[in-house]
């Protein structure tokens, strides 16, 4: 049977159930109707042209190209419109960021810096990086609630340090990172280091200010803010110089070749507009959410771990429980059959069933980041919603424990 045809299989005998929330909008989600109907006139209507040739269809696509730089540019305090660099995803901005910066500094040795929490698509990049160009690659270990420690941070950045890598929010926990501290440190012991963020999952949560930060690179995706996938963003500080690690035809793009994908940069500039026209009101909302869906697993289900900090370091969007004595790519099955859709362990992760490099960098053991679950919520979701989620949480988990191996 070809995998197409278990799937088919398989959906089949999953059925559709009655009530349907998602919540892993760790991995991906999906696209509302008003982003989608922002996207449809530049697939034929308008726009539908090169973005730097010569002629209406090629104008209007560089409009809508450059009128999101702008925007995205405003919303993180960028200087210039050309300081921001569409790619095809968060993960190739990540890669611009890492192999570019330090392709282009190739002859240079030295240190690059990245926190041990860092998304898959920083630290294999780090680590690729020095494999090719000799550079040593160090991770710096966090604390049990995912905070890189200032005091030994200052540990790690010295004379010989050339990049530094450390992500504003964590993908998994939730952490605010005290980032501002971390780049003065780095900076002081050594003001060449450029200092990137992986900010996808702090974009549209918490308020971004590149100058405030000295920050020299930062990354964004649209997925992660209900637009569509297959687009992301670098912000490239000017003067710092990059060489694109992938070779092709530029485009608008000095510094990613292929042609931008135009009607996705459109559905990303109206995902934007939505992220940050009601920002306080609209993080305010989900934050009593989050609160909610917490307090309610953890008064319902026994044996249960919040990874990640429960203080105002904590990302308003985000939930991560272990549930102890099961297995978590059994309870995302579970709560499937009864329509609560969440991931397991790591996102990235889950489809190699390793446990999440994440949980076990703060400390959990196996066992306990096997059996994680993660939740990210976003202002769709309505309080019913968190109703459904805990009416059928805490009977799955109780289902699953009576069948576990585990011992309780
Ligand atoms: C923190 C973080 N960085 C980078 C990425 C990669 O972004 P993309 O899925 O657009 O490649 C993700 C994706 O989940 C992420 O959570």
């Amino acid at each position: 049977m070809s995998i197409a045809q278990k799937v088919r299989e398989l959906l089949k005998s999953h059925g559709t159930p009655s009530k349907e929330v998602y919540f892993d909008l760790e991995n991906s989600g999906f696209v509302p109707q008003e982003v989608v109907e922002a996207m449809m006139p530049y697939f034929n209507r308008i726009g539908y042209g090169h973005p730097s040739i010569t002629h209406k269809p090629g104008w209007e696509a560089l409009e809508v190209v450059y009128e999101t730089k702008e925007l995205l540019g405003k919303t993180i305090g960028a200087s210039d419109p050309d300081e921001i660099v569409f790619t095809h995803s968060g993960t190739e901005a990540n890669n611009l960021a890492i192999l570019g910066y330090l392709l282009k500094n190739r002859g240079r040795k030295g240190k690059v810096v990245v926190s041990s929490i860092e998304h898959l698509s920083v630290i294999f990049p780090a680590q690729f990086a020095s494999e090719l160009f000799g550079f040593k690659t160090v991770l710096v270990p966090v604390d049990s609630e995912g905070f890189v420690d200032p005091e030994l941070f200052k540990l790690y950045v010295d004379k010989e340090t050339v990049f530094v890598s450390i992500q504003m929010v964590n993908h998994e926990i939730g952490t605010i990172q005290k980032l501002k501290e971390l780049i003065d440190i780095a900076k002081s012991a050594n003001p060449d280091i450029v200092f990137h963020t992986d900010a996808v999952d702090a974009y549209g949560w918490i308020p971004i200010d590149v100058k405030k930060l000295g920050v020299d690179m930062l990354t964004i995706s649209s997925h992660k803010i209900h637009g569509p996938r297959g687009v992301g963003a670098l912000y490239i500080r000017k003067g710092v110089e990059v060489e694109p690690p992938i070779k092709g035809q530029l485009s608008v793009e000095k510094n990613w070749p292929g042609v931008e994908n135009v009607p996705l940069i459109a559905g990303f500039k109206k995902a934007i507009e939505i992220m940050f026209s009601n920002f306080d009101y609209r993080v305010e909302y989900v934050r009593k959410l989050r609160d909610k869906l917490i307090k309610g697993i953890t008064s319902s289900v026994p044996h249960t771990i919040i990874n990640g900090p429960l203080n105002e370091y904590r990302v308003a969007n985000n939930v991560n429980v272990s549930f102890l004595f099961i297995e978590g790519e059994a309870l995302t099955v579970e709560l499937s059959l009864h329509g609560v859709y969440v991931s397991s362990g790591s996102a990235c992760s889950s489809r190699v069933l390793e446990p999440s490099h994440v949980l076990l960098a703060i400390g959990r053991k196996h066992e306990e980041a096997h059996g994680s679950i993660l939740f990210k919520l976003s202002h769709y979701h309505r309080e019913e919603d968190i109703d459904y989620a805990l009416e059928v949480i805490p009977k799955a988990v109780e289902r699953l424990r009576k069948i576990s191996a585990w011992k309780q």
